[in-house]
């Protein structure tokens, strides 16, 4: 049976992923059952380099072929901002409703019509060998003049979508997994392991 590790230490990911892939004949291993893994420091220019380098370096570290992902918010009228600093966007330390009220404030004043953001999510699944597989998922809307709902976390609250005249904090958790960015990276990512490495491990 193939055996993946999951690069992330996060209980709430790790179940997102131990969900969409529990009908597939492979076995997750997660950090926690390995012996002092390597802090990787993400440090790239986009979600892409910070996935790739998560896999990569914990593939060739344990062996495994390896799950790692990356994800955030750009702001168009920020050029993309906060992008891969979304988490820490008002600092080290900042909680989510620290980096919200940052970003409300540096929108100030700005139509509806300028707010366009989008969420990305970035899988990359990588062989010990150097091998791997990308994903991604994007999810667009607008960013709210103020917060609303209880849902979700990070910039849930004041991400609109027009669509649903509600933000994502306001979807139920059902509600948000058929249209966020993680869940349409992660089905893309399932195909990505069923076509090619289970495919490939019964030749
Ligand atoms: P990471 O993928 O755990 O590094 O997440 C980076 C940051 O992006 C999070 O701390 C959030 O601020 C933001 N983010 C990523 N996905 C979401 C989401 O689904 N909703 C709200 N914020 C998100």
């Amino acid at each position: 049976m193939a055996k993946i590790l999951l690069a992330t230490g996060n209980e709430g990911k790790i179940k997102e992923f131990k969900k969409l892939l529990e009908d597939l004949p492979i076995q997750l291993v997660s950090l926690k059952e390995l012996d002092r893994p390597p802090k990787i420091l993400e440090d790239g220019k986009t979600f892409l380099d910070n996935a790739k380098k998560k896999a990569l370096e914990l593939a060739k570290f344990s062996n495994l072929l390896t799950l790692a992902d990356d994800s955030g918010l750009e702001v168009d009228y920020l050029e993309g901002a906060p992008g891969v600093y979304s988490a820490r966007f008002a600092g080290e330390n900042a909680s989510d409703s620290d980096n919200n009220k940052k970003l409300l404030q540096l929108l100030a004043g700005l139509p509806l019509e300028k707010r366009q953001a989008r969420f990305i999510c970035c899988l990359v699944i990588a062989y010990p060998d150097g091998n791997y597989y990308v994903a991604e998922g994007k999810c667009e809307g607008l960013i709210a003049f103020e917060p609303k709902g209880q849902n979700g976390f990070g910039y849930d609250p004041i991400f609109y979508l027009p669509q649903l005249a509600m933000t994502m904090a306001e979807l139920s958790p059902e509600e948000k997994n058929s249209l966020s960015h993680r869940a349409e990276a992660m089905r893309k990512m399932k195909q990505i392991i069923i076509d090619n490495i289970l495919r490939l491990s019964k030749e």
